[in-house]
């Protein structure tokens, strides 16, 4: 049954946003018009533009009838709303228009990709991918969807798990695309395709499978070259753990390693998670015009959104900051775009603060210290943290952000361990799930260097230069702005800190 159609879904969006005062949105993360987001879809550049498209219920603040909102930047922090793009308003994506991407066509129409799922009578569903052209504001879809029918899908495949087909254009012209699907024995399966045209595709084969090591299916797959690797990005679902690396639930996975175009197959040398905080899934990339590959992914994750507990809000989910990709020494890098750097403000610095001494049985909340200038819940802060000349090593520092007299989240260092730790517990959460999460360091003799980009719902911290990213989302009252450092032990600390400009 066709319950939805584009020109309600706008209507209700121009109407329902102006109920979102400005001040209730993050300054510098993109969030939905109106209701609820998940995965960003069809992140490319098109007409002089940056597109961001996203999974999108504009009626309520949870996940259903999936429609794709739209967006578009010139930097790719500060997000003008278009109407929505596409609703599901077919028979065969009755159910939702699911997550997918977008590329340019050689006749200048931007192009979109998704999947449209349906439900038969008795409630089974079926996954098939489909295309809709349009001028970067309106979008038909194609009157032959769906272009990839579950009948591509090989023997013994579930219909019910083909989806989130990532595009692209190869350099003679043509089209390709990676979609996830679920083999016979439950596992992740990436399908890759190929068109001359992108309306009528082929089938190419399976140029990787989860073999069992992350989780059990994948979603939102991305493939793409980068620094002379080939690269690819999965969220799996119902991971288990591998020490500090990999956690339970919906995680994310970079494999890096190289293509075989003859046999056209994936050869991974290394696996890594993209995001080692609580609050991030389904990344996607694109490929800016000056040869940047850029990623940015829901600042949420399934397992842990719901820890948020409430949102007091009309919108719920946030995209992360996009971060720039890099391989150094076999590892993916990321970087906050360098066009954040364009909305520092005023700026307050400090060298070699001494955080701690109050003794090794002290607790660690003794020796907490402000700085003059240093709060606020909207900042780029860069911390260099390294050990302090002649004084008692330090065994644990903590940086407490969005800080009241009830209230804390808590960056957390133990150098003996090379342990990183993000803690949400006292930031008002109302829920026991998931509020804590650690990950393992390089090991820098008790020397760690942190980029923390505050928003007003978030914190994201970029380690040694980027390495690892931990991310976490929380829902503090904004009148929480007080920023301390303490320390078992002692600690030297460099810091820089700049506001950020708010537009
Ligand atoms: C990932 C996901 C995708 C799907 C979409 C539906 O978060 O489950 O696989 O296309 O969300 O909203």
């Amino acid at each position: 049954m066709i319950e939805y159609s584009l020109e309600k879904a706008r209507k209700y969006e121009e109407e329902q946003e102006k109920k979102i005062p400005g001040g209730d949105r993050p300054v510098f993360h993109f969030t939905p018009r109106v209701g609820w987001t998940n995965d960003p879809n069809g992140f490319s550049y098109y007409g002089g533009k940056y597109h961001l498209f996203y999974q999108y219920n504009p009626y309520d603040v949870v996940w259903n009838s999936m429609h794709w909102g739209h967006a578009v930047s010139s930097d790719l922090l500060r997000w003008e709303y278009l109407p929505a793009a596409l609703a599901p308003d077919r028979e065969y994506d009755s159910f939702g228009c699911f997550s997918g991407s977008a590329v340019e066509t050689d006749s200048g129409e931007h192009l979109l990709m998704y999947t449209g799922v349906r439900k038969d009578e008795q409630g089974r569903e079926f996954q098939v991918q489909c295309v809709a052209t349009g001028d970067g504001e309106n979008y038909s879809k194609y009157s032959c969807n769906p272009v990839i029918d579950v009948e591509s899908l090989p023997e013994g495949f579930d219909p019910a798990n083909f989806r989130d087909p990532k595009i692209w254009r190869t350099e003679d012209g043509g089209y390709r695309c990676i979609a996830a699907a679920k083999d016979s024995a439950g596992l992740g399966v990436l399908l890759l395709f190929s068109s001359e045209d992108g309306f009528k595709w082929k089938y190419e084969g399976i140029p990787v499978r989860n073999d069992g090591s992350f989780g059990r299916m994948w979603e939102c797959p991305d493939f793409f070259f980068l620094d002379g690797k080939a690269v690819i990005l999965v969220s799996p679902q119902d991971m288990r753990p591998r020490g500090n690396e990999f956690f339970n639930g919906n995680g994310t996975l970079c494999r890096i390693g190289t293509f075989c175009e003859e046999e056209k197959r994936f050869i991974p040398e290394a696996d890594q998670a993209i995001d080692v905080g609580i609050d991030f899934y389904a990344p996607q990339t694109l490929l800016a015009p000056d040869g940047r590959r850029i990623m940015i992914a829901w600042m949420q994750n399934w397992d842990t959104c719901s820890s948020l507990g409430y949102t007091p809000h009309d919108w719920f989910g946030q995209m992360c900051i996009p971060r720039e990709l890099f391989i150094r020494e076999g590892r993916l890098y990321q970087r906050p775009v360098k066009e954040f750097e364009a909305l520092r403000g005023e700026k307050a610095a400090y060298k070699n603060v001494i955080v701690g001494g109050k003794g090794q049985n002290s607790a660690v909340r003794e020796s907490a210290i402000r700085l003059e200038g240093i709060a606020g819940r909207c900042a780029d802060i860069e911390l260099e943290l390294y050990p302090a000349e002649g004084k008692e090593p330090c065994h644990v520092f903590e940086m407490s952000f969005a800080e009241d007299q009830t209230h804390r989240s808590v960056l957390r260092y133990r150098p003996f361990e090379n342990l990183l730790e993000t803690d949400r517990r006292e930031s008002g959460s109302r829920r026991g799930h998931l509020q804590q999460r650690s990950c393992k360091v390089a090991d820098r003799g008790g020397r760690i260097s942190l980029r923390i980009i505050l928003d007003r719902y978030s914190a994201e911290v970029f380690v040694n230069g980027g390495e690892q990213v931990m991310t976490t989302a929380i829902l503090t009252d904004q009148t929480a702005t007080g920023i301390s450092f303490s320390a078992i032990g002692c600690a030297a600390m460099d810091i820089v800190k700049y506001d950020i400009k708010q537009a």
